[in-house]
């Protein structure tokens, strides 16, 4: 059993050999097969078939399960570290010292978008885009998208998903007005920035690479997930009857698509939604 910590409370070492772990994975390619498994799994309401990582139920389980297996690959590497969390409804400034130069790097610069700054810059000569979505071949972000600016999610947005006792709802997809899971994955209603909550609406505040499948090429994913899977788990403790819902697939929507049920595998693993619930054994969360 391990502990993830809020990386603001990390030590400059613990920074450091974070930062370093996660380096060396880009080196030798694995780095670069998380992101591809991610791009390959960005699938949506629309599309026929599964809906096992974004827009459903198993939008909780599947990247609990990712994460997982990012930190037992970091972990290979340095036994010493886990995936720290950022809790954006305090962190949630440009200047907060996740962005620091010894750690995430900072914002983009104008015109391209391109950080400049930090470890995963890629002028400093180590973060390469090799697998994206688009052609860009550096790290981009974009905090707060000035041209249709966006903020940060709040205390008082996250504690309104998470006041649901039920776990998802139907139709189990990103337009479910009810149920934990889409309160916090963030499919909202309406047009403009209100469609982005939570979850969704953090990519959206960072931007740049944050955006869409491609996400995992900025490493600020994993820290992001990490804390959506802190309140996943805080909500697991302050509902401890609460199931993994739909019990069974979902019938398929117009479009053929379907949900994962709580006893269905969970591709590409050989793993079930139920199976993930509790993570107890494994790591637990440091406040
Ligand atoms: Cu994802
Ligand atoms: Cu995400």
């Amino acid at each position: 059993m391990y502990v993830r910590k809020n990386q603001r409370d990390l030590t400059r070492t613990e920074r450091r050999r974070y930062v370093a772990a996660v380096l060396e994975l880009k080196r030798t390619g694995v780095y670069d097969r998380f992101v591809r498994t991610h791009i390959e799994y960005y699938t949506a309401d629309g599309d026929t078939g599964l809906r096992v990582a974004h827009m459903g139920p198993s939008f909780l389980p599947w990247h609990r399960r990712f994460l997982l297996d990012f930190e037992r690959a970091l972990r290979k590497v340095d036994p010493s570290v886990s995936v720290p969390y950022w809790d954006w409804t305090r962190d949630n400034s440009p200047s907060s010292s996740i962005w620091g130069e010894d750690f995430m790097g900072g914002n983009g610069r104008r015109g391209d978008l391109q950080v400049m700054t930090g470890p995963f810059a890629y002028r400093n000569g180590n973060w390469d885009i090799n697998v994206g979505v688009t052609d860009v071949e550096f790290l981009t972000r974009d905090f707060g998208r000035p041209h249709q600016p966006v903020s940060l999610p709040t205390a008082r947005d996250l504690a309104r998903a998470e006041a649901d006792p039920v776990y998802d709802a139907a139709p189990w997809n990103s337009v479910a007005t009810e149920g934990f899971r889409n309160k916090l994955e963030g499919w909202g209603q309406g047009t403009g920035v209100e469609r982005w909550r939570n979850h969704n609406r953090v990519h959206r505040w960072v931007s740049g690479l944050m955006l869409g499948g491609g996400s995992v090429n900025d490493p600020v994913f994993w820290l992001h997930h990490s804390f959506v899977d802190l309140v996943w788990s805080r909500w697991q403790r302050r509902n401890p009857s609460a199931r993994y819902l739909p019990a069974e697939s979902s019938s398929r929507n117009a479009s053929g698509s379907r949900a994962v049920g709580r006893e269905q595998r969970m591709p590409p693993w050989n793993v079930t939604p139920a199976s993930l619930w509790d993570h107890s054994g494994i790591y637990r969360y440091q406040s």
